[in-house]
């Protein structure tokens, strides 16, 4: 069995450790690729170094709502530029976040969003989507950019406004929060979704799956989210496995 986690923080302070023993051993402990978002320019990257070192890393660039104060021409050619280096399958994290109150204003926000939306358009790359507590106007955003493909990474929104993003040829990915006790509402979407557009994640090292919430978090701990997306489908742990593994090649066009 192999897996591909589609997102892991390997460039957070959290590895700052233990980041090369981390990384080096996933293929080892099935993980035989991964993507590494970035979540700002300095992150993103980081994430293009990692990539270059370790053939089974892949890098995103892009710049997370959290961080996008001073958005504006400038940084949006720092992306530019970053996106055109080897290895990068993705313009991400990118979209919005109401949930903190000091986050950056929701119109900024908005913009970011909007313009790295444009860019993964222009250049042709897919987009990895965080949306917290902010899912109508995530979807709004998506949808006047109609030529784009993403994925809205550790999905939280309902099952109705996941049709919406199928519909639009977009993608939804889940961490280990679906293996928490209130996970009620994501299991719902996954019956209703088709596994050909599900990929499985980690986010680490954040959200840790049970029974290990509260570690650290890295993808050696994928295989849960996927034996939980598994149980909820009636499918062998295996199936889903290889299942997102091609789904997340096609995603992110890259070949074996
Ligand atoms: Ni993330």
């Amino acid at each position: 069995m192999r897996l591909f986690d589609t997102h892991a923080h390997y460039v957070s302070g959290a590895f700052n450790a233990d980041r090369d023993e981390v990384v080096a051993a996933l293929p080892e402990r099935g993980v035989t690729r991964t993507v590494c978002p970035g979540d700002d320019l300095d992150a993103s990257a980081r994430a293009v170094e990692l990539a270059a070192k370790y053939p089974h890393v892949y890098a995103a660039v892009g710049v997370h709502p959290e961080e996008c104060e001073g958005w504006g021409a400038e940084m949006m050619e720092a992306v530019r530029a970053l996106a055109r280096k080897p290895k990068v399958v993705a313009i991400g994290e990118i979209g919005l976040d109401y949930h903190w109150p000091n986050n950056p204003p929701r119109e900024l926000q908005k913009r970011a969003f909007h313009d790295q939306l444009a860019l993964a358009g222009e250049l042709g790359l897919p987009a990895i989507v965080h949306d917290r507590e902010a899912h109508g106007d995530s979807l709004a955003v998506v949808r006047e950019h109609p030529g784009v493909r993403g994925v809205f990474h550790c999905y939280s929104g309902s099952a109705e406004d996941a049709k919406t993003l199928l519909r639009l040829g977009w993608y939804l990915s889940f961490t280990g929060v679906i293996t928490y006790k209130n996970a009620r509402k994501a299991l719902e979407v996954i019956q209703a979704v088709p596994l050909e557009r599900i990929m499985v994640e980690t986010d680490s090292p954040y959200l840790t799956p049970e029974p290990y919430r509260g570690r650290r978090n890295d993808s050696g701990y994928v295989h849960l989210v996927a034996e939980k997306i598994a149980q909820v489908k009636g499918l062998t742990v295996e199936e889903v496995a290889e299942a997102t593994y091609q789904n997340a090649l096609a995603f992110f066009a890259i070949s074996e």
